[in-house]
């Protein structure tokens, strides 16, 4: 997968040319219909997320690399909250705001570019924070940790789905996945009640959406082509990698600031 805002502008533009994509997704992940997402949270994750999540109408969500905004979307509408989407890619956040527009959430939802260790927003301005499938992007991953505890209120959740290494030291990964360790780290960024849960299940319907991508005819759709390189690299290491839920919160004590 590509890593410079640019590179994911461009695969972002190729995204948008392809429902085949985004039907794919929706169609094994089990989303709702017109949810537009980047990533490979499902729908019975989504339900686990918006629970962990506990927001309620007038709070503030930030979702951190938000991509085309889908997921906030989604939560907006479930409980009420409001959404600030970050995300580095200028083509995914203009889309986002087209899409709210769209879905006539513009009252509740504002989309932002700015970086995960760098969202420009203010200190202690959000109820929660999201990032679905993303942290492995940022550079370095601990300040992106202390970005997310800085801009949660004392009390806030931050609620993070991605994957971590069986083993550390497994060549066949990439660093960016072999450097997540998420019991680890976010103690380390001062949050407290760390919770990091195994979902396999999430990890099969993922294996699954792999396999069926494999089998889509691509013809010259640019999107489908990527999801099947993407396909072929990550099926060969699925065994490496195990599929993670993480959950914490931002201390209540004003004393137990970010290290
Ligand atoms: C796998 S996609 C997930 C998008 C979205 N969370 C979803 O679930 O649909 C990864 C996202 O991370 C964003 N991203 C990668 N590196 C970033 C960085 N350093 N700062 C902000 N966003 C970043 C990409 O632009 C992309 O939208």
């Amino acid at each position: 997968m590509a890593r410079s805002a640019e590179e994911f502008d461009s695969w972002y533009a190729d995204r948008v040319e392809s429902p085949v994509a985004d039907e794919l997704v929706r169609r094994v992940l089990g989303l709702p219909p017109d949810l537009q997402s980047t990533s490979l949270l499902g729908g019975a994750g989504l339900d686990e997320v918006v629970a962990a999540l506990g927001l309620r109408a007038g709070r503030v969500l930030v979702d951190l690399a938000c991509g085309r905004g889908g997921f906030g979307f989604e939560i907006a509408r479930r409980s009420g909250c409001r959404v600030v989407g970050i995300d580095f890619s200028a083509v995914a956040i203009d889309h986002a705001r087209r899409r709210a527009r769209m879905l006539e959430l513009t009252d509740r939802t504002d989309f932002r570019v700015g970086e995960l260790t760098a969202t420009g927003l203010g200190t202690a301005s959000a109820d929660a924070v999201l990032v679905v499938d993303s942290l492995q992007f940022a550079e370095p991953l601990p300040e992106a940790l202390r970005e997310c505890r800085r801009i949660l209120r004392p009390g806030g959740r931050v609620v993070v789905t991605c994957w971590e290494a069986l083993d550390a030291d497994d060549g066949r990964l990439s660093p960016r996945l072999r450097q997540l360790d998420l019991g680890r780290q976010l103690p380390r960024a001062g949050f407290v009640a760390v919770e990091v849960v195994d979902r396999p299940a999430w990890r099969l319907a993922e294996q699954t959406l792999w396999q069926e991508a494999l089998a889509v005819e691509a013809g010259d759709d640019p999107a489908v082509r990527s999801m099947q390189d993407e396909a072929q690299r990550v099926l060969a290491t699925f065994d490496g990698l195990r599929r993670v839920l993480a959950t914490a919160r931002a201390p209540h004590s004003a004393q137990a600031s970010p290290p």
